[in-house]
């Protein structure tokens, strides 16, 4: 999941390489560095920690090559210190990685008894060294790389610079992304196209196994057993998406301000609001056709699927088989062909994802895909794409691209509803007609936020948090849980009101305190029997709930957040809004890093 950048051309790319990892680090950012070939030799500056500080040393000590690589890490094999950050090299190779070089310690093991010493606890040096021998041996580098590059076992994209080759640089993928860009006079390789934006607008993505040599004028393709292969430049739509804060303090908060306006798009993209239909941008798959679906996603993006399930089931009569990718493609499911698979990713990168997607490839399925990034390998390896409208999503947590997912769920859902005949005409209107308020919903919801901010203030003095919900909002209560821990750090859990009865009620205590998100839909009875259970046990509820659901809650709430009262269908969507807020506020309130959280990366291209 880290982020791999190299450029090569005629003027001095040490601050280039910077301004590209600055896009990339919301890979990883546990340390960074840079390598060029400085004369006639390799010289780099690494640093731990964000990229800052890699700036900071550069600044201290410039480095002014012409052929560079960059990476920001996040650190799978090595603790994030200066000796573990990338670029490695030896006298006369220099790498960066992403991935996990799976053989790393056989190989390691061989050239130890070669003779070859190593400095890191990485997997990736023995790819370094592995060069090294190589070159010892007498090969030329590019020959070097061709005999090297088989004996890799994992995921990985590499970049690699030769000692004294200031006219060369080589890019490999085997799983992870990567991007070659192509300028006037400069070539550029990258972990996405976004990295590339502000130097070129074309570029090639490499297929799986592809490896590419670049001269500053120049790019050669090789596929992976090493033929020559044509690999076309396309026009990349990143160079014109902005990824500033604008007067936001965090992407976090302005990517949550964003939601009424990219759910907009996105619903608008699916539904026809004026006629009240659902468009027919589905092709190639036939909705009338089948008769099953298997879901599957990782994180943010699975709870967005599993409130899909609902819809899909309730609205479409669609039985759906739904788990976390990375259970999911180990589980061995049995499926029936010609069935519909769909996957859900923000990045289009996941590799747990990715993996799911291929399984069902391989047993005869249909592939969906509800993708942010339309260039992402998700996106190029389905069948169909149901794009997000939602634009760069730079917060580590995912917010927008959440409620896009889920505008794109339900639009599927009335879609895959009318093809099978589970809704009719009047019902499709109807559907849409409440899915236009969406917008309207949620930038009232966004109003709520100052009263947010003073529930944040308390949430901010407890260790462990319960979020509970029913239906829809019982995914919502595990997304809430997700949001909270992954940026405050403080436990939270989500359950389904209805199991709080079954074991979690033995933690509820006078120093609990449960957020309850409680429309009043047609289970609003139920859950507040479920409240009642919390209060007579001195748990501190949070309720989030409608002007509806406030008057006839009859329970003292600790706080009780008053949303507009809505049209069931939209009640994921909108309260989507004062759950992110809840876990925003509160972790700045806690002094938290928002948009870089601990231990995080956004785009998790490793197991
Ligand atoms: C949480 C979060 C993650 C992602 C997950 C999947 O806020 O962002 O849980 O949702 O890593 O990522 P994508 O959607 O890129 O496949």
């Amino acid at each position: 999941m880290c982020g791999i950048v190299g450029i090569i051309g005629t003027q001095p790319v040490a601050p280039l390489l910077v301004d590209a990892l600055k896009r990339l680090e919301y890979r990883g950012y546990d340390s960074a560095g840079v390598a060029t070939i400085e004369g006639n030799h390799l010289d780099r500056r690494r640093a731990e920690g964000k990229l800052v500080n890699l700036e900071a040393r550069l600044k201290a000590s410039p480095l002014s090559g012409t052929v560079g690589i960059g990476h920001t890490r996040w650190a799978t094999h090595g603790a994030p210190t200066e000796r573990n950050a990338h670029p490695h090299a030896t006298e006369t190779v220099a790498i960066v990685h992403n991935g996990i070089i799976e053989n790393f310690f056989s190989l390691k093991t061989e050239l130890q008894a070669a003779g070859y010493a190593f400095h890191t606890d990485t997997d990736t040096e023995v790819v370094a060294v592995l060069l090294t021998q190589a070159l010892d041996k007498g090969l030329k580098p590019v020959e070097a790389f061709r005999a090297v590059l088989p004996r890799l076992e994992g995921a990985f994209a590499l970049a690699v610079l030769f000692d004294g080759e200031t006219d060369l640089l080589i890019a490999a993928r085997h799983g992870p992304p990567l991007a070659i860009g192509h300028g006037d006079g400069e070539m550029y390789i990258g972990s996405d196209a976004i990295a590339l934006s502000p130097f070129t607008d074309q570029v090639t993505f490499l297929e799986d196994g592809d490896w590419a040599v670049l001269t500053a004028s120049s790019a050669a393709f090789f596929d992976k057993t090493g033929a020559t292969v044509e690999r076309r430049a396309q026009t990349s739509s990143a160079m014109h998406m902005t990824v500033d804060k604008g007067n936001h303090r965090h992407f976090m908060e302005k990517e949550i301000h964003e939601q009424p306006e990219v759910m907009s798009h996105t619903l608008a993209h699916f539904l026809d609001f004026s006629s009240g239909t659902a468009r027919d941008n589905r092709a190639p798959i036939d909705f009338g056709a089948i008769d099953r679906l298997a879901l599957s996603a990782c994180g943010t993006a699975y709870y967005a699927g599993l409130i899909g399930k609902y819809w899909m089931e309730r609205v479409a009569r669609l039985p759906v088989d739904i788990d976390v990718a990375s259970e999911f493609r180990y589980r061995e499911m049995p499926l029936k062909k010609g069935g519909l698979a769909l996957f859900i990713s923000q990045s289009g990168e996941t590799a747990d994802t990715l993996a799911s997607l291929r399984y069902c490839k391989e047993n005869g399925q249909h592939i969906g895909a509800i993708v942010n990034v339309p260039e992402s390998t998700i996106a190029r390896e389905s069948d169909a794409i149901f794009q997000t409208l939602a634009g760069p999503e730079i917060g580590v947590a995912s917010t927008k691209a959440f409620t896009c997912q889920l505008s794109v769920l339900v639009s599927l859902a009335i879609a895959v509803g009318k093809a099978r005949g589970a809704i009719d005409a009047a019902k499709e209107v109807e559907l849409i007609r409440a899915l236009t308020e969406a917008p309207r919903y949620a930038n009232k919801a966004l109003k709520l936020e100052r009263q947010i901010e003073k529930i944040a203030g308390d949430l901010a003095k407890v260790r462990h948090i319960l979020y509970l919900g029913r239906d829809t909002n019982y995914p919502l209560a595990l997304e809430g849980a997700l949001k909270l821990k992954e940026i405050s750090y403080i436990h939270a859990e989500g359950y389904a009101a209805g199991e709080l009865k079954h074991g979690p009620i033995a933690l509820i205590d006078e120093n609990m305190p449960v957020v309850v998100i409680a429309p009043h839909d047609r289970i609003f009875e139920k859950t507040v029997s479920n409240m009642q259970e919390v209060a007579a046990r001195g748990g501190r509820i949070i309720l989030i709930t409608d002007e509806k659901g406030a008057a006839e809650a009859s329970i003292e709430a600790e706080h009780v957040v008053v949303m507009p009262n809505m049209p069931e269908i939209l009640t994921p969507i909108v309260y989507a809004i004062p759950v992110q807020l809840l876990a925003y506020h509160t972790a700045l309130a806690m002094g938290t890093d928002v948009d870089q959280p601990r231990n995080l990366a956004k785009s998790v291209t490793v197991e």
